[in-house]
């Protein structure tokens, strides 16, 4: 079992470019089912995230070959619609595939995904969409079966209770097979919903309204090969930018557009960090120990990203000052935090609420990733640090960024996974 080896306390300076964006790739992933030819997908991170999508997609009897950060899709011959249980288990977000197959094949056999290291992960959002649109979901055993009424699917409005990113994602899809039109009312706003309608609409559907509140699809309508780049990963350049507030330094991330994490920057201005953007450019340098900001609130887009909650939190831990952190999107997303406290961070949690007490300097420990986010939160924490930590888990980091100690190493950090 790997782990990373980490000395802190060296500053981090240089340029680096961000991947494309894990969260908007999936979903444009499973959107290519819905294309009877071929795909290119450029900036696509290497991932395992990304690598077991595309095995559901070969599975599916569709092509998909990886040259660099090009992927190549071809759904022309799909030979089933059931996803096994093993691959549903390996990465629950697989659920998007319940729209995009039931818009092509007419039915759709999944197994419930499982709940995560957040805590549940109910779909009962997706389910009611695609319910509303004229799918039959029968649940038994855990497994999900779902096809066509006799009907036929046939576009409606829906209305989301929770701007649920994966719901808002399923609905689109499986709206593009829907003759007529849908509208989806309380729709997700992330940017990476605006990124699966870029990819639609180069494929010939007829989608608007990605990043408000109302998405309008004209369904039915038959899609065309298309060749696409994904966005760059807002969440992987918070972390970078996280980690050279903590580390202190200079660094300039490229590939990304700032006005996809504008709550982020707000952060860390507020913590002390000097922040300068261009159009797909942020620079930050940081040459004092971080300050206490106002509350921390995590909210859907274009709120303060759950998703950069912990590498936030770890990068103030070892700053001055105290921060509250109120966690309003997932119900256990605070898992970091024992990993924190034993390199010498004050946390209290309560509830929804952590409050971080700046205590100076964290100091080295030996560490386990609980969760995706929470890893990297360790590691920003680590670069920061006095002495050595050694992270463990890698498997949880490795979802979600390429490359990160490769990365790390070009902007001057000691870290080295260990094998
Ligand atoms: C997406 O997850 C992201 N994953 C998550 O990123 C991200 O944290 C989340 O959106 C919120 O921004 C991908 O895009 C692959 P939700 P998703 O549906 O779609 C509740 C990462 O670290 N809910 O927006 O699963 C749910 O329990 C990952 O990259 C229902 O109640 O999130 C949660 O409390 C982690 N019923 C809230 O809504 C439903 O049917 C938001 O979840 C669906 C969701």
């Amino acid at each position: 079992m790997s782990y990373y080896e980490i000395q802190g306390g060296r500053s981090l300076y240089g340029t680096l470019e961000v991947h494309g964006a894990k969260n908007s790739v999936l979903p444009i992933l499973a959107a290519c089912l819905l294309v009877p030819g071929q795909c290119v997908l450029h900036n696509c991170p290497d991932l395992s995230d990304v690598s077991a999508t595309l095995d559901i997609l070969r599975l599916l009897g569709g092509r998909a070959e990886r040259e660099g950060d090009t992927v190549v899709v071809d759904a022309s011959a799909l030979i089933r619609s059931s996803i096994p249980e093993h691959l549903m288990r390996e990465m629950r977000s697989s659920v998007i595939f319940l729209g995009a197959l039931l818009a092509r094949l007419g039915t759709a056999e999944l197994s419930y995904p499982g709940g995560c290291e957040l805590g549940p992960r109910p779909i009962d959002l997706h389910l009611a969409a695609l319910r509303a649109l004229g799918a039959e979901i029968l649940e038994e055993q855990g497994a999900l079966c779902c096809r066509r009424c006799r009907k036929g699917l046939q576009g409606r409005e829906i209305c989301l209770s929770i701007p649920s990113v994966g719901a808002t994602e399923n609905a689109m899809l499986a709206a593009c097979g829907c003759p007529g039109q849908t509208t989806i009312v309380g729709a997700a706003q992330e940017p990476e919903i605006a990124d699966l309608q870029g990819f639609l609409r180069a494929a010939g559907a007829q989608v608007t309204g990605a990043g408000t509140s109302t998405i309008t699809i004209q369904g039915g309508g038959a899609l065309h090969p298309v060749e696409y780049r994904v966005m760059g990963d807002r969440i992987e350049a918070a972390t970078y930018l996280c980690a050279a507030a903590a580390a202190r330094g200079e660094v300039e991330l490229t590939g990304v557009a700032p006005d996809t994490l504008t709550a982020v920057l707000a952060c860390l201005e507020r913590a002390g960090c000097t922040l300068r953007t261009g159009g797909e450019s942020i620079s930050l340098s940081s040459a004092a120990p971080l300050g206490g900001i106002e509350p921390v609130r995590t909210a859907p887009y274009p709120g303060f990203p759950t998703d950069a909650q912990a590498i936030l939190m770890a990068a103030l831990a070892g700053g001055k000052g105290n921060t509250l952190f109120v966690e309003n999107i997932f119900d256990s997303r605070y898992r970091h935090v024992d990993e924190l406290r034993r390199m010498g961070a004050d946390i209290q949690v309560a509830g929804r609420t952590a409050m971080v007490s700046g205590v100076g300097r964290l100091h080295g420990a030996s560490l386990r990733s609980t969760d995706l986010r929470g890893g990297a939160a360790l590691v920003v924490a680590a670069l920061g640090a006095e002495g050595a930590t050694q992270v463990f888990e890698l498997r949880h980091i490795k979802r979600g960024y390429q490359d990160l100690d490769k990365n790390l190493r070009t902007l001057g950090a000691d870290i080295q996974e260990v094998p």
